[in-house]
Formats: C-alpha cells, structure tokens, sequence
C-alpha cells in the first residue's frame, strides 16, 4: 500500500485526482464512489475537466452501489448524487455511467446483472471512501473478503449515519446492491480515500490492523496496487506515520 498524508480535504481531493487524471486521458474504465468524501476529488477533476486539462470522453464509469427500493430518478439515489456531483459537470455522456437498479423487482437479479456488467467492463482505476465501521461500498462487517456484488442489509450505524441525506432515519433503505469485496478486489488500481477524526479508527484498522471481515476495507492489503490517500486527522491513529512520510518523501514507493 502506498499511503500518503495531506493537510486537509482540499488537499486530498487535489492528490486523488492527480493520480486519476492520467488514466482519464486514457479513457479509462473508471469506478466511482459517493458519499462525502470523494467531493474534494470530483471538485478537482470538474475543474481539470473544465480547464482542458483532462477529458472523460473515451471514459465509462461504474458506480459501487445503489440503495435498495430506490429508482434512478430520485434525488437520493446514488446515480442522481453522482450526476450532480460530478457527471452532469464533466464531459461524459449520460449511457455511459452505470449504476446497480435499485428499483428492480428482483434485487438479486439486478445484483447479478450488475456484477456481469462491472466485470465485463473491468475497472481500470476505483476510488473509494471508507464507513466509520471499515465498510467500502456497501460491504458491512462480516462480508465475504471475496464476494461478488449482492443484496446487503446496512448496519444500523450506517443507516444512522447516512441519515442526513434524508428527510429522517425512517426513510433511509435498509438494504443496498453493492460490488463485492472481490469485485472491488478485481479493479487494477484502487484508491481509498478518507478524511477527519471519525474515520481514524476504520483507517487504522484498514491499513495496520489484521486482514478480516471485521473490517473490510482491510481486503485492500491484499491488492497490489492500492494508494491511500487522508488526512491528518484520519491518520491519527495509524503507529507508522512518519514511516510512511518517509517512504513518500525518499520517493521509495514501489
Ligand atoms: C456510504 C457509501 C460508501 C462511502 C461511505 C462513507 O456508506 N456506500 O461508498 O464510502 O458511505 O461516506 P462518507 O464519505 O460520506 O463518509
């Protein structure tokens, strides 16, 4: 793993979408995450975009998950929330961003369908946020480190904390389509991004602690080309801090 340490989100979102920014102009197969945390990342890369700097043209992109009873059209739906957080600014055409259907009469078949699709596609390059819990997508603790995408039941502390999307807690959906932990395994390069003190904890976990179902995230030490990239408040709890600002400052990543 490579891990670098930023000041803050701002430069966080400018290092991620450095990184990305190549593989863009590449027009690469490219996974996407929502939540809070990659918003620095998208700002950045609407800007590059803007600026003629990079173009998403050639590009196809594959969200991670999608709440369960939720269609395409409503506002907190995880396709709604990446049009308007990044895809609706950036030169990609609509056909070309796929997202699980989360209001499929069937869920395990759109599940299924999904993961054929992702891996049909093959991601190039998966940018992911972290849950306070240690869960990617939608992959709660006690996922199967090599799952495929599935229907999965989200831990209360999960529905509590996306809670605020909603109107209130009750409207938050119970269950999610996600990738798996070993579809998400199967993306070549993958960056884990987090920021502030309420994900110190899951990082810790996720990038020195033992390789387990407790926490997910944790699969990512067994994948060959990871970097993650947080701030120094995520980073608190990590032991080896100046080691790893000593890998990236002697530029002795492999
Ligand atoms: C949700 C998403 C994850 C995301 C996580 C953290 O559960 N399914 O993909 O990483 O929330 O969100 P945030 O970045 O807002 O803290």
């Amino acid at each position: 793993m490579r891990i670098l340490i930023r000041k803050n989100n701002e430069a966080v979102g400018q290092s991620a979408a450095q990184l990305m920014s190549p593989f863009i102009n590449r027009g690469a197969t490219l996974g996407l995450a929502t939540g809070s945390t990659p918003l620095s990342t998208y700002a950045e890369l609407i800007r590059l975009n803007q600026d003629a700097e990079i173009s998403f043209q050639q590009c196809q992109a594959f969200l991670l998950d999608e709440y369960v009873g939720i269609s395409r059209t409503d506002p907190n739906s995880y396709y709604q929330t990446i049009r308007d957080t990044l895809t609706s600014h950036i030169d990609i055409a609509d056909d070309r961003v796929f997202s699980p259907a989360g209001d499929h009469g069937d869920s395990f078949a759109a599940a299924q369908a999904y993961e054929n699709q992702v891996s049909g596609a093959g991601v190039d390059i998966q940018i992911l946020g972290i849950g306070a819990n240690g869960h990617i997508g939608f992959n709660e603790p006690s996922s199967s480190l090599s799952g495929l995408t599935k229907v999965q039941a989200l831990h209360p502390k999960t529905v509590a904390d996306n809670a605020r999307f909603f109107a209130s807690e009750n409207e938050v959906p119970t269950h999610a389509i996600t990738q798996g932990l070993g579809t998400i395994s199967r993306a070549k390069n993958i960056l884990l991004l987090a920021v502030g003190e309420s994900k110190a904890q899951a990082i810790a976990q996720a990038v020195e602690g033992p390789v387990s179902a407790s926490c997910p995230a944790s699969i990512l030490q067994m994948h060959p080309a990871v970097t993650v990239i947080i701030d120094e408040a995520a980073a608190s709890r990590l032991d080896n801090v100046e080691y790893y600002r000593h890998v990236e400052q002697a530029n002795l990543n492999e």
